[in-house]
């Protein structure tokens, strides 16, 4: 393991930010992992996944400690289902593509989303109307203060959208290093309700898709609205959805009968937030390299050399003119490396 002085995080951040970490250190096993957290206590750090949901607002005086941890495993089969175990290192869709070659089913809604295996609790991705909690059943954290693996169940990580305990209650108090899957081997549950993989399939042919089939629809789908953080720095949705309760979503609608809208659990409502950004006339707009998607408001977009000032400044623009507009408060989805939304220097 080899401590790196003053490293640029270009090449590890999906927006293409480029920042310097005081130190850098990739790990490639649980031990290696300790060994570095046990020899830097009194050190700031901060640990890098696939980069693919942050945004580094200024250089990092910390030790960025990059998780390289691979290797997947089945742990449990039976006729129906198999058990499957993943490091965190593991990239996700490189991970989806290989349970998909096993006809492993249960992920393949979630193809391309960016980022590693390990980071994917922590905001219990989604998309296309499934979610990471649906196939997850536990998971392996390090416990950053006594150095102690840690199993958390499914219940112990009290997923919501776009949220785990490890993204409020135990922010930053632990490192997850692998987390495990109960997939179906027969009887996928093929989920094709959401948005517009149903008319993919139809144009594909095909009427009984297998899950391979919904993963390429999904593929397609993706790769037409979203840019490739290769070709264009970005960390896919930058803002969450916001949800509004029942008495601000009835004054909302009545003046906006035409916005699409999402029911939730408890009377509430989901409100695409790539609408009202796009009503607010940003869609395709730049400023200097920093710009919004042409094809999804959603995304904040690296046009080539951005600062992650420039980014944070334009996600400023577009939060205040939604809540003059709108008079609806959106949040970023991405974390803000450096700096809270406040403005509060991130130093903890
Ligand atoms: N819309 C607009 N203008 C835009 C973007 C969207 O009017 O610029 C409208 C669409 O026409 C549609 C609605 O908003 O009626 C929803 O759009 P879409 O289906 O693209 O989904 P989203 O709510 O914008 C969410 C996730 C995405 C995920 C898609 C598909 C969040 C924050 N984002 O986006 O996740 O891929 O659904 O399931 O929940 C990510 O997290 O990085 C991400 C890309």
């Amino acid at each position: 393991m080899e401590i790196l002085k003053e490293y640029s995080l270009k090449a590890h951040n999906t927006f293409g930010i480029d920042a310097k970490a005081r130190a850098y250190v990739a790990v490639s096993s649980v031990e290696e992992l300790r060994e570095v957290l046990e020899a830097n206590r009194h050190q700031q750090i901060l640990v890098l996944g696939g980069g693919s949901n942050m945004l580094l607002t200024r250089d990092i005086e910390a030790l960025v400690v990059h998780m390289d941890i691979k290797g997947k495993e089945i742990v449990r089969e039976d006729e129906d289902t198999v058990w499957v175990r993943a490091m965190a290192g593991e990239n996700w869709h490189d991970f989806v593509l290989w349970t998909l070659e096993h006809d492993f089913g249960g992920l393949e809604n979630l193809s391309l989303i960016p980022g590693n295996t390990g980071t994917a609790p922590i905001q219990n991705i989604g998309a296309y109307g499934v979610e990471l909690k649906d196939t997850f059943v536990g998971c392996e954290a390090l416990d950053r203060n006594t150095l102690e693996l840690v199993p958390f169940s499914k219940e112990e990580c009290r997923f919501g959208y776009r949220d785990s305990v490890f993204k409020s209650v135990k922010k930053d108090a632990y490192i997850i290093t692998a987390v495990t899957f109960e997939l179906t081997k027969k009887n996928h549950r093929i989920a094709t309700g959401y948005g517009a993989i149903e008319s993919e399939l139809r144009s594909r042919g095909i009427h009984d898709p297998g899950i391979k089939d919904v993963s390429q629809a999904v593929i397609a789908i993706r790769n037409r609205k979203l840019p490739d953080p290769k070709v264009l720095g970005n960390s896919g949705s930058f803002f969450k959805n916001p949800v509004l309760d029942k008495k601000e979503f009835q004054t909302f609608i009545e003046n906006h009968g035409e916005a699409p809208h999402y029911k939730v659990d408890n009377g509430s409502f989901k409100v695409p937030a790539g609408w009202l950004i796009e009503q607010c006339g940003f869609k395709g707009k730049r400023f200097g390299d920093a710009g919004v998607h042409e094809k999804q408001a959603l995304v904040l977009v690296n046009h080539g050399n951005a600062s992650g000032q420039d980014i944070l400044a334009l996600a400023q623009k577009v939060m205040a003119a939604v809540e003059r507009k709108f008079n609806i408060a959106i949040s970023p989805e991405v974390n803000l490396i450096g700096q809270f939304p406040t403005g509060k220097v991130w130093n903890p």
